[in-house]
């Protein structure tokens, strides 16, 4: 009997989905009916990825911070599903948290340029060589931006400029894709993940999870799988309306105030 879910029929294509967050919108999406390319840079989690999801995905070994990455992930699906319907870019790496005065002098500039290589040319590219696909089926670009597209205290200067610039990005690609392609984004505030560092900054990142649910509005810390609707919401025809729009998932933290008012619950 065909399975009947919300993105039956669509192809999509994730970066960064053989671990946290990604993972779980390509699990979502499978669910969903959609196939799906999984593209990401560790060879052997996509290796354990085809095994858990099967016929309904592909997996590519392409780092997005190369042209050449971005190419072969498109290349490989159009070879094997025809179409693209949903870019998602999501491939990001941490800056460890590491505060101006912390950075020293020799490893500012490469770590600079790895973070801003994964998290932000690696979506401009991701958007530039997917666009004619995107622009037959009149499909729809979703980013994962973050807490830090916004605000301070996310990360530190690096991790946070690239995560605005993705505002940006978002923002400039939707006003110049439209009518044909929607442009939206979803920015999580804290995550269950232990995100990857670039190698100037070491390869362990500090957690800077564990206790800040005391400060949510709403207190707990989600799993990767709690935001995986928003992009099933973004990649379907309930978000027709919906373009440059970037969902803010951050359990409150943007309307958290100084003092809560008397009688509160
Ligand atoms: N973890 C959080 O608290 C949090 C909060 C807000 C936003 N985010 C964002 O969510 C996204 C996913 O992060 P996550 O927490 O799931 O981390 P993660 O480390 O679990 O997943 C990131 C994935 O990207 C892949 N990747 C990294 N560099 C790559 C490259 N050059 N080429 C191809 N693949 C590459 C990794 O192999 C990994 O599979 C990122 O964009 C991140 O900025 C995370």
């Amino acid at each position: 009997m065909e399975k009947i879910g919300r993105l039956n029929g669509k192809v999509a294509l994730i970066t960064g989905a053989t671990s946290g967050l990604g993972r779980a919108v390509a699990e979502r999406f499978v669910a969903e009916g959609a196939q799906v390319c999984i593209a990401d840079k560790s060879q052997e989690r996509l290796k354990e990825m085809q095994t858990h999801l099967g016929e309904a995905i592909i997996t590519v070994h392409a780092d997005v911070s190369t042209l050449e990455g971005n190419l072969k992930m498109v290349e490989a699906t159009i070879e094997k599903f025809g179409r693209v319907d949903i870019f998602i870019g999501n491939a990001g790496i941490y800056d460890g948290n590491i505060g101006i005065n912390d950075l020293s002098l020799n490893r500012i500039e490469a770590a600079f340029d790895e973070v801003m290589n994964v998290n932000v040319k690696g979506y401009l590219l991701g958007a530039k060589v997917v666009l004619q696909e995107l622009l037959k089926t009149e499909g729809c670009m979703i980013f994962t931006a973050s807490h830090a597209s916004f605000y301070s205290a996310g990360g530190g200067p690096i991790y946070t400029a690239s995560k605005h610039a993705i505002a940006g990005l978002i923002k400039e690609l939707a006003y110049e894709l439209a009518p044909k392609i929607r442009v939206n984004g979803v920015a999580p505030g804290v995550i269950a993940t232990a995100m990857g560092m670039p190698n100037s900054l070491g390869s362990e990142a500090p957690s800077i999870i564990s206790g800040v649910e005391q400060a949510l509005p709403l207190p707990f810390i989600p799993e990767s799988k709690d935001y995986a609707d928003l992009y099933v919401l973004l990649a379907s025809e309930g978000s027709k309306a919906m373009t440059g729009t970037i969902i803010q998932a951050d359990n409150g933290i943007s309307i958290r105030g100084l003092v809560r008012t008397s009688g509160g619950l």
